[in-house]
């Protein structure tokens, strides 16, 4: 199950992920919103970054106009790994080195076609594990020293 979630900038990019998502036969949980009225985007980060860092979401996907407030929203959230990626690159990247389980999106920076290339790469991309799993060890152990 994948969780989704944009606040009123990045609303659009989301309804066309959500579209690629439903040609993929991804099943997918909308979380907001769900009008352009501005609203808040710790609001709808914070409901896709819950899930996944309670694991009842294995990924998720934030849209906001860049992409910055909604990664350093998800990133609080113990358990989460939230890559912002501006390109084909950084999203297979997000999966191949760091096990990405959100993908954060820039509604107004991305053209839709990348944007749908980017999230293919991602929910395509298996993670290496070896070297980066240790990495991600020490992510783990820092957030367990964090909390102290
Ligand atoms: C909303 O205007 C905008 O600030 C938001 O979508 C996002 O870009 C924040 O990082």
């Amino acid at each position: 199950m994948l969780v989704i979630a944009s606040d009123h900038g990045g609303l659009e990019l989301k309804e066309e992920i959500k579209g690629l998502l439903a040609e993929k036969g991804v099943a997918c949980e909308d979380l907001g919103t769900g009008s352009g009225e501005s609203v808040d985007y710790p609001d709808f980060g914070q409901l896709v970054a819950r899930r996944v860092s309670d694991g009842s979401a294995r990924l998720g996907i934030l849209v906001c106009g860049t992409g910055i407030g909604m990664s350093i929203v998800a990133n609080k959230f113990p358990g989460v790994r939230a890559a912002l990626a501006t390109d084909v690159f950084m999203a297979t990247m997000a999966k191949e080195h760091n096990n990405a389980n959100i993908l954060v999106l820039g509604g107004r920076v991305l053209q839709a076609g990348l944007a749908r290339e980017m999230v293919s790469a991602w929910l395509e991309t298996a993670f290496a594990g070896g070297r980066h799993q240790s990495r991600l060890d020490k992510i783990t152990a820092l957030e367990s020293e964090l909390k102290l």
